[in-house]
């Protein structure tokens, strides 16, 4: 079995950290969960993260991660939502290993995330609007990831099944530029 890293990208809500465990179950790998390690690095929530040291800090211990996550062989990791925020995230993660985006509809992002309150940029206001408004800034980026799976409507099984036949075919060549 290839040792090529499985990255899942997606908004909130999208099923990432699910469908991971399951990946992981399968492969009888274990899940890096990014949230929990920036987590344990800062010795605080996410959400303390963002009041204390500002969303910039914490991209940026994000972006420090994937470096470090793009070096490694063997594991799956479920990704925060903002990834997609810089590019070379993405670049890092595809040049070694399979990324895949999760989408869904927003009113399934809703109500997946509605008894949440963890997740410091949907806390405060309306979350319907909020979900609304970030997605439609993000859209693009994530669209941008070659592949991508809608959740809404598929069990975490049957998402596990169809990345791990994309799994299974070749790695592309790596790109020479
Ligand atoms: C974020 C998503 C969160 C977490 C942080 C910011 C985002 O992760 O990294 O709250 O910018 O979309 P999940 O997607 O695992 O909830």
């Amino acid at each position: 079995m290839q040792d090529r890293n499985i990255a899942l990208l997606g908004f909130m809500g999208t099923g990432k950290s699910t469908v991971a465990q399951i990946l992981a179950q399968r492969l009888g790998r274990s899940v890096l969960e990014m949230d929990a390690v920036l987590e344990q690095r800062a010795g605080k929530p996410i959400s303390a993260i963002f009041a204390a040291e500002g969303e910039p800090y914490f991209r940026q211990m994000e972006r420090t991660l994937i470096q470090e996550l793009a070096q490694q062989r063997g594991l799956v990791i479920s990704c925060g939502g903002g990834v997609v925020l810089n590019p070379e995230n993405v670049r890092d993660l595809s040049a070694t290993g399979l990324v895949v985006c999760l989408t869904a509809a927003p009113e399934i992002i809703l109500h997946r995330v509605a008894a949440a309150t963890h997740r410091p940029l949907l806390e405060g206001g309306d979350k319907a609007k909020k979900i609304l408004e970030l997605l439609a800034k993000r859209q693009p980026l994530y669209d941008a990831v070659p592949h991508r799976i809608d959740t809404s409507t598929r069990t975490p099984a049957e998402i596990a099944d169809l990345i791990l036949a994309l799994f299974s075919q070749p790695a592309p060549a790596a790109r020479k530029n």
